[in-house]
């Protein structure tokens, strides 16, 4: 009866600390190729970053971003909600992402589809997102 009670609190930490690491997932590094890349764009490519989001990201992430569009209700992983997601990572980050996708997710590759000054046109929108 001990030894019963004694797993089913070690199962009960088990899962709350798996819990607890879904909630602080861990950013990956962005390889070499991408690491330190800037935006070669002002704040003011915005304004046709969010022609290009509406166009190819908004069906997944929502007009703002906020990880809703209709095409993206039923995926699993759910997009990310750019609104929040974006204010804590680099712009390195974000157009190695958006370039080469997310592996084994919905999220597709970018590069090829859509131009460089596209995806930063693309970030400069995402950094206007408001949660
Ligand atoms: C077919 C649906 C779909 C479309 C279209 C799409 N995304 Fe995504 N996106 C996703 C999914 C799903 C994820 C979540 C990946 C994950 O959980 O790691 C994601 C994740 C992201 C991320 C976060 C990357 C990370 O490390 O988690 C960024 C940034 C992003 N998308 C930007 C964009 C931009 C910009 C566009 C348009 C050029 C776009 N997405 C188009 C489905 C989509």
């Amino acid at each position: 009866m001990k030894k019963a009670l004694f797993f089913l609190v070690i199962g009960s930490v088990l899962l709350a600390a798996c819990g607890s690491s879904q909630a602080t997932e861990a950013i990956p590094t962005v390889p070499a190729e991408y690491a330190g890349k800037t935006s070669p764009l002002g704040a003011d490519a915005a304004t046709a970053g969010e022609k290009v989001f509406q166009t190819n990201c908004a069906s997944c992430h929502g007009p703002q971003g906020h990880g809703d569009g209709p095409a993206g209700a039923a995926l699993d992983p759910k997009p990310r909600n750019l609104s929040s997601f974006a204010p804590g990572v680099a712009d390195d980050y974000l157009f190695w992402r958006i370039s080469t996708g997310v592996p084994d997710t919905a999220m597709p590759p970018w590069a090829g589809v859509l131009t460089d000054e596209q995806i930063w046109q693309a970030i400069a929108f995402v950094r206007t997102l408001k949660p």
